[in-house]
C-alpha cells in the first residue's frame, strides 16, 4: 500500500484573482485526502509592504527545501517598477521548462473540439533577461540572449517528454529568418537535440505563420518548441483555441524544483468579485499531484471536473455560466463524492 506521507509545498496566493482562485483549489485538493501542509507566502507588492522585499527571504528558503510550489498569479507593474515575481523565481530556480498543456474540456463548444497540443516555452532567456538600457535620450537597447545550452535542454525536454508520452511530432517555432542569430542558434541545438530521436517528426515554422495556422487548423500540431517570448504568446493564442485564460495550466520546471501555476495573469478586472474561473490553477494543481506521484488523486479531481463541465449546470461566466468561484469548487467537491 502506498504510504501516506505528508506534502510540504510552498504556496504563493498572488493578487488579484490569485487568492480568490487559490482559495477554491486549496479546498478541492486538502479534500482528496492527500496530505499537504501549506507554507504561505506573499509576493509583489503586497509582501513589500508587509516586510519591504518584493519576495522574502523566507520565500526563497521555502521553495528551496519543499521543492515544489502552488502559485497564483501576481501583477507585474507596466512600463517601470519591480521586476516581475514569476520571471525572478523562474530564474532563481532554473526553471527552464515552461509546460503548458492545451486540451478541451468536455461540455465546453469550441470551434476546434479535440485539440491536444503541448506548449514547451523556454523560461529563463530571450527577452526576458531583462536587459534594457537607454542608450541616448529617445533610443532604448533590449538585449535578447540565446545560448547553445539554454536551447539544447528545452529541445531535450521537449523531445524526451515526447518519446515518454507518445506524441508523435515536434515544430520548432522561430523567426530565423530575421533574428538569424539567435533563432538560427536555437533552430541548430533543436535540429541536433531530434537527430537523436529519430521516432519523433521534427519540422520548423515561421512563428506570424504559426499564429495564422494556429488559428485556421490548430489539429496539424502536436508538440510546440518555442523560445520565452513566442512561447508566452502562442501560449495565451492557444489557451483562446479551448475556451480562453481560465482553463489552461501549466508548470514551470527544473532540475531541482517546480512550480504550478495557471497561464493566466491577476486578471484585475475581475478581481475580488468571486467571479473568476478556479480551473486554469486546478488543472495546474492536477500537474502538481502527477509530479508528486499522487495519481489516484490526481484522477479523481480531473473526472470530477470533467463531470462538472459535462453537466453544463455550475460553470463560471468566462465560459458561459452564471456560477461564482465558490460555487464551482462546490461542484467540484460534491462531484468528487
Ligand atoms: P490576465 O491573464 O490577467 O487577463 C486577461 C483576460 O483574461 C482578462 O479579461 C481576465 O479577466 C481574463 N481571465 C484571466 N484569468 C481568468 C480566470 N481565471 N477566470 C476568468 N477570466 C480570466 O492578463 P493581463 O490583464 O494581461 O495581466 C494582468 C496582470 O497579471 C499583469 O500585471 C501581468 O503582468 C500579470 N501576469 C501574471 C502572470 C503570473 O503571475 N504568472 C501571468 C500573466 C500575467
Amino acid at each position: 500500500m502506498k504510504e501516506n506521507r505528508t506534502h510540504k509545498i510552498t504556496l504563493i496566493p498572488g493578487d488579484g484573482i490569485g487568492p480568490e482562485v487559490t482559495q477554491a483549489v486549496v479546498r478541492i485538493l486538502e479534500a482528496t485526502g492527500v496530505h499537504f501542509e501549506w507554507e504561505r507566502f506573499a509576493a509583489g507588492a503586497e509582501a513589500f509592504e508587509a516586510h519591504g522585499e518584493y519576495i522574502p527571504a523566507t520565500l526563497y528558503e521555502s521553495i528551496a527545501r519543499n521543492r515544489v510550489a502552488l502559485k497564483g498569479p501576481v501583477t507585474t507593474p507596466i512600463g517601470g517598477g519591480f521586476k516581475s515575481i514569476n520571471v525572478t523565481l523562474r530564474k532563481r530556480f532554473d526553471l527552464y521548462a515552461n509546460f503548458r498543456p492545451i486540451r478541451n474540456l468536455p461540455g465546453l463548444e469550441s470551434k476546434w473540439p479535440g485539440v491536444d497540443l503541448i506548449v514547451v516555452r523556454e523560461n529563463t532567456e530571450g527577452e526576458y533577461v531583462g536587459l534594457e538600457h537607454e542608450v541616448v535620450p529617445g533610443v532604448v537597447e533590449s538585449i535578447k540572449v540565446i545560448t547553445e545550452k539554454g536551447s539544447t535542454r528545452i529541445a531535450r525536454f521537449a523531445f524526451e517528454y515526447a518519446q515518454k508520452h507518445g506524441r508523435k511530432k515536434i515544430h520548432s517555432i522561430h523567426k530565423a529568418n530575421i533574428m538569424k542569430m539567435s533563432d538560427g542558434l536555437f533552430l541548430r541545438c533543436a535540429r541536433k537535440v531530434a537527430e537523436e530521436f529519430p521516432s519523433i517528426q521534427y519540422a520548423e515554422h515561421i512563428i506570424d505563420n504559426t499564429c495564422l495556422q494556429l488559428v485556421m487548423n490548430p489539429y496539424q500540431y502536436d508538440t510546440l518548441l518555442l523560445e520565452n517570448l513566442y512561447g508566452d504568446i502562442v501560449s495565451d493564442l492557444c489557451a483562446g483555441l479551448v475556451g480562453g485564460l481560465g482553463l489552461v495550466p501549466g508548470a514551470n520546471l527544473g532540475a531541482e524544483c517546480a512550480i504550478f501555476e495557471a497561464v493566466h495573469g491577476s486578471a484585475p478586472d475581475i478581481a475580488g468579485k468571486d467571479v473568476a474561473n478556479p480551473t486554469a490553477l486546478l488543472q495546474s494543481a492536477i500537474l502538481m499531484l502527477r509530479h508528486l506521484d499522487e495519481m489516484a488523486a490526481a484522477d479523481r479531481i480531473k473526472k470530477a471536473l470533467e463531470q462538472v463541465y459535462s453537466e453544463r449546470k455550475t460553470l463560471t461566466r468566462d465560459v458561459g455560466g452564471t456560477a461564482g468561484t465558490n460555487q464551482f469548487a462546490d461542484a467540484v467537491l460534491a462531484a468528487m463524492g
